[in-house]
């Protein structure tokens, strides 16, 4: 089955009715209308691959008024296709089909790269690594990549990981940084703050990630079976930026669209805090909803669709109070990870560090507001009290 949903932004603008400095949350558009010298400052940037991620971020840069999206990459294209692009963002194809499509398209993808300040990689996983030996290597340019590319080996893309609530300072100026995944990201956000609070009294962290199958826009079909991961890489990616913690995580994969759930269980020292002071914590936290009464994952991905809000996401993960437990030494947490939109904003707060160099109190501005995501947290917490 695959669901698939329109949203629109009536919902969304009746909650939301101040205007927005960044740039409309409706229009989709590669080159917006600016003077000529808000064009020298703008970053060039361009998306690298055009699937579930690169959507999200292509339609999230356009509304960027100091990025200037250069254009979309596609590798699979018709009539069709280029049809529906063309009124969005302008297009590039590989070198073998630029001669085919020319009336239609931009140019090449290594034009593209070529004229770029980055480039936001989104290809297929895996992808990511022939793009930096074929194109950003050669061309000298810095580029993201997802989390679906290799840290270590052979195929490795990147020394770094970023998650923005933990080493946001350290990509700062650096030429090639992974955005961890969506699991990764959600993992990050929950345990940080954590970390920071309660340091060496914790002992150790035990977490399951109960992983959707496909996504929403997914054609795949979705297999009926709860299928473990021998050795999921989402324990070493989260020891990349926080080393030091004592984490163990399992990871199954269920017959599921919607979202990601995790179940983090957290072994103190001697007796846990409170669950009042573990909900204050999280309370003040970025892109962090504290959710009462949702009964699943559907809940929360399905009202964020009744709601207007971009894709269908929350961009952020939603902790549920509901099913928090404090137990003598034990605190568990359980939350849902959107898995689509957790790492659009994540990416934007990346870029902000790799080429502005933005300090990260003012780049969490930014992306709140292009992102809506305070909006969308104290909406979702009003839907679920
Ligand atoms: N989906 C999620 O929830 C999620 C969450 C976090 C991170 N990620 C990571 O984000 C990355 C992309 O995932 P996705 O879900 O967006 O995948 P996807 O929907 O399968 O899309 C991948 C896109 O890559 C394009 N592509 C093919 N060859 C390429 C190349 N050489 N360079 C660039 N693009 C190429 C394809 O374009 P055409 O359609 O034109 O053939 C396709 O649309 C992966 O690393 C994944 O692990 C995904």
């Amino acid at each position: 089955m695959c669901i698939s949903f329109s949203p629109t932004y009536k919902n969304l603008i009746e909650y939301f009715d101040s205007p927005d400095p960044i740039g409309s949350t409706t229009v989709y558009k590669s080159k917006p209308s600016v003077s000529y010298s808000m064009v020298k400052q703008m970053a060039k940037v361009f998306v690298n691959g055009y699937g579930n991620i690169g959507r999200r971020l292509a339609s999230a840069l356009s509304r960027d008024n100091e990025i200037s999206l250069l254009g979309i990459a596609k590798y699979t294209i018709d009539e069709q296709i280029l049809k529906d692009l063309k009124n969005k963002f302008d297009i590039y194809v590989p070198e073998n089909l630029a001669l085919k499509y020319k009336s239609s398209i931009a140019g090449s993808i290594e034009e593209a790269v070529s004229a770029s300040d980055l480039v936001l990689d989104a290809a297929k996983e895996g992808e990511g690594y022939s793009n930096k030996i074929r194109f950003y290597q050669p061309l000298r340019k810095p580029a993201i990549f997802q989390g679906g590319e290799e840290r270590h080996g052979d195929r490795a893309v990147a020394k770094m990981i970023h998650n923005s609530r933990v080493n946001y300072d350290e990509a700062s100026g650096k030429q090639y940084v992974i955005q961890g995944s969506c699991n990764v990201s959600g993992m990050g956000k929950v345990m940080q703050p954590l970390m920071e609070s309660f340091g060496d009294e914790i002992q150790r962290y035990d977490v399951t990630l109960v992983r959707r199958w496909a996504d929403l826009e997914d054609s795949k079909e979705v297999t009926d079976s709860i299928q473990w991961d021998k050795n999921p890489h989402h324990q070493e990616d989260v020891k990349d930026f926080i080393p030091y913690a004592n984490l163990y995580v399992e990871a199954f994969k269920v017959p599921s669209r919607m979202m990601h759930l995790h179940q983090m269980i957290v072994r103190f020292r001697s007796k846990a805090p409170t669950r009042d002071r573990i909900l204050d914590l999280f309370n003040k936290e970025f892109a962090v909803a504290i959710l009462n009464s949702a009964k699943g994952t559907a809940d929360v991905r399905m009202k964020a669709i009744e709601l207007g809000f971009e894709h269908g996401d929350t961009n952020m993960v939603h902790i549920h109070q509901d099913v928090l437990r404090v137990q003598e030494e034990t605190l568990k947490i359980v939350y849902s990870d959107d898995q689509t939109g957790l790492v659009i904003p994540e990416n934007h707060l990346l870029l902000q560090s790799m080429i502005l160099r933005r300090p990260r109190s003012e780049a969490v501005k930014r992306t709140d507001k292009l992102f809506r995501i305070s909006d969308k947290k104290r909406l979702l917490e009003r839907e679920f009290a």
